[in-house]
């Protein structure tokens, strides 16, 4: 790795011009990554003459009072319950101050920028200037070298971090690109085929760092015998699926309410397959498909039918489809390129979108419930991961609740663990936590099965055949609402692992579960079983979508952010508590489940009518 210094010639010699006296001040480093994705390598130096659109996101005014605002509407003990905010509302508390704008407008100036060259974006949140290589450089005391992926493609980044003036640095969230590789732009031919599935049938994206949760390879399965009971330890049905959460509930204001899905890239469900299945399911559905929202150019393929490209999205709308009524719309959030949740929050929020003017940047229409079955590692700057979730819960503030696969490989992101020099190895080492399922704003839905022999009336266990996605965070520290819950489970469980195998003091995952394995499919013309956290989620959001017509039949709004209220003592009796199983990775056993909360099933499967009642009787 190349040692950079050169950045220490550049300390001190940054004069700040707003104060009445010029201030020096020395470069900091302002973020750093502590290894590559893997798949990456350091390639070559950058051109010092290739144009850099550099961006750079001011620091967003209260936004340390984010968590305060949405336990101000989301604690149930908040006379304040359910009043989300306007858009407009959370625009104007978040927006930069005027001495941010001024500082780094100075900043960029003063260093030999010429005020023309610098755009301000309409609503201030971030300046815009195309820069070369080597002025980047000197502004951010970096080096810039071309990345190279083993299939080819190439990325233009900074190495190791950035540095800003000190001053400057206190109004900066962020500047981009810098050392991001996750919503990496394709940069040559055959790049935007970003989702690979390796051998074991999981996939990533490992340009990205994205992958899809399932690690469950499709099994065929014999005839589905009806809608009978009977065998749902072998065929779990819609059926079934009702049976085990007695989710039996007929919308009455489907028309006011909203789902949407999350799909990347060419990953796509095929309408042939949907038909097949509502046939059996719930024929209600027979012809109807997901409402499109495109964001960066995401495109539907109906008559996609490459298993590794249509298991995901197949898997997702015939549950969220199969368990509501054809009255109620189903969204797909399609998101194009190469991207993920950065993408996803652009569009849905013009304002926190940074590659301003560029197609994705639209205020797209929030469904009340997002459900998402996608993720990566919480390895990514760390500046990034904190906005992202930052803007996750200025999204929820609005009323949207977004639901998150926690993941099938444990407490390992994907089968990767980290070595102990902090480099990324496969499954051994210590536990890799997973991202966005780290962030307190979004729900994280752990998996569980019905045991071999057992009905949907018995108790589930944490699912043996992968492990269902649970940790602790590196980079958020434990909420509040959680901490009782979590603590208890520190205290009571004695776990073989020393501080740097998991990070005791994190922001502890999932919140939840739900059904994930042997789950009925139809994938390419066939009945078959899949599962996986990717099926948890929808399950659990589909209950939620219920949840979210009951409030707003009765004049109530969405439930919104939803974890102070289910982590509450409201809400003790909703949960079905799981207490067989765990989930190992990582060359360990990785967490055993145990009464009450745990990192493999969270606080339970959801009792439907119980978790509807509570909600219910929330202002
Ligand atoms: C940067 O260059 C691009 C392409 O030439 C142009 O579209 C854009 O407006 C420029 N941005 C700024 C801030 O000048
Ligand atoms: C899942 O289905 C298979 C048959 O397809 C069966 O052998 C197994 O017992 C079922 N349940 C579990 C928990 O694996
Ligand atoms: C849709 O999928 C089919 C089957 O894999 C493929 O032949 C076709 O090229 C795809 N269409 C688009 C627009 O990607
Ligand atoms: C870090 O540790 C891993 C596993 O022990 C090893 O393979 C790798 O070479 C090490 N990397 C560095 C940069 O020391
Ligand atoms: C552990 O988590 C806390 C947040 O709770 C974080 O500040 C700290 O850096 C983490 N420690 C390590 C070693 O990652």
């Amino acid at each position: 790795m190349v040692f950079l210094s050169s950045f220490f010639c550049l300390a001190g010699a940054v004069v700040s011009v707003l104060g009445s006296e010029p201030q020096l001040s020395p470069h900091v480093l302002h973020e750093h990554r502590r290894s590559l994705p893997s798949g990456w390598s350091l390639h070559r130096r950058a051109d010092p003459e290739t144009t850099l659109p550099l961006s750079i996101a001011l620091v967003q005014s209260n936004i340390d009072s984010l968590e305060e605002y949405l336990l101000d509407i989301a604690d149930p003990d908040s006379p304040n319950y359910g009043k989300h905010w306007t858009p407009a509302q959370v625009r104007d508390t978040f927006r930069p101050s005027q001495e941010s704008i001024d500082v780094v407008h100075a900043w960029l100036t003063t260093d030999g920028v010429h005020p023309e060259r610098v755009q301000f974006s309409p609503d201030g949140m971030h300046l815009r200037v195309n820069v070369s290589v080597s002025e980047a450089e000197r502004l951010l005391a970096t080096e810039y070298y071309v990345y190279q992926h083993e299939d080819g493609a190439e990325h233009l980044a900074c190495q190791h971090g950035y540095h800003l003036p000190e001053h400057v640095s206190r109004h900066v969230e962020l500047v981009k690109p810098t050392i991001q590789f996750t919503s990496a732009k394709p940069s040559g031919p055959g790049v935007s085929t970003s989702i690979k599935r390796s051998d074991l049938g999981r996939m990533r994206a490992r340009r990205s760092g994205v992958h899809k949760p399932s690690g469950v390879p499709t099994h065929p399965a014999k005839a589905v015998e009806g809608n009978s009971l009977d065998h749902c330890d072998e065929q779990v049905t819609l059926d079934c699926l009702r049976a085990l959460y007695d989710f039996y509930y007929d919308l009455q204001v489907p028309d006011q309410n909203s789902i949407g899905v999350v799909e990347l890239g060419a990953q796509n469900y095929n309408g042939h397959d949907l038909d097949l299945f509502f046939k059996k399911f719930n024929e209600g559905r027979v012809n109807d498909r997901p409402k499109l929202i495109s964001i960066d150019g995401g495109k539907e393929n109906v008559t996609q039918t490459d298993d590794d490209l249509i298991g995901e999205a197949n898997l997702d709308f015939e549950l969220v489809m199969g368990l509501l009524d054809v009255a109620q719309p189903v969204y797909l959030y399609q998101i194009g390129r190469d991207g993920f949740v950065d993408d996803l929050l652009s569009a849905f929020d013009t304002q926190y979108c940074i590659d301003i003017g560029t197609k994705h940047c639209k205020d797209k229409p929030h469904t009340n419930v997002v459900s998402i079955s996608y993720g990566t590692g919480e390895d990514g700057p760390h500046n990034e991961m904190i906005r992202q979730c930052n803007e996750m819960g200025k999204v929820a503030l609005t009323g949207v609740t977004f639901v998150y696969a926690s993941g099938d490989n444990g407490p390992s992101n994907a089968g990767e663990c980290f070595a102990a020099n902090g480099t990324e190895v496969d499954d051994v080492g210590n536990f890799f936590p997973d991202f966005p399922g780290t962030c307190q704003y979004l729900t994280a839905v752990g998996s569980t099965q019905i045991n071999t022999g057992s009905s949907p009336y018995d108790p589930e266990s944490a699912t043996a055949d992968f492990a269902s996605g649970g940790g602790f965070s590196n980079v958020f520290a434990r909420p509040r609402f959680q901490e009782r819950h979590v603590a208890r489970y520190l205290k009571n469980v004695e776990l073989p692992y020393g501080p740097n195998v998991f990070n005791r003091t994190g922001r502890a995952y999932p919140d939840v579960a739900a059904n994930g394995w042997n789950i009925t499919v139809v994938a390419d013309g066939e009945f078959s079983t899949s599962g996986g956290t990717s099926a948890s989620a929808p399950i659990f959001a589909a209950m939620l979508v219920a949840v979210n017509d009951a409030r707003i039949a009765v004049g109530k709004s969405p439930v919104g952010w939803i974890n102070p209220a289910i982590y509450s003592h409201w809400f003790a009796s909703v949960w079905n508590d799981i207490t067989d199983g765990s989930n190992p990775a990582c060359g360990t056993d990785g967490f055993p489940t145990a009464p009450g909360w745990d990192p493999v099933t969270g606080l339970g499967t959801p009792n439907f009518p119980r978790m509807l009642a509570r909600f219910l009787a929330l202002p």
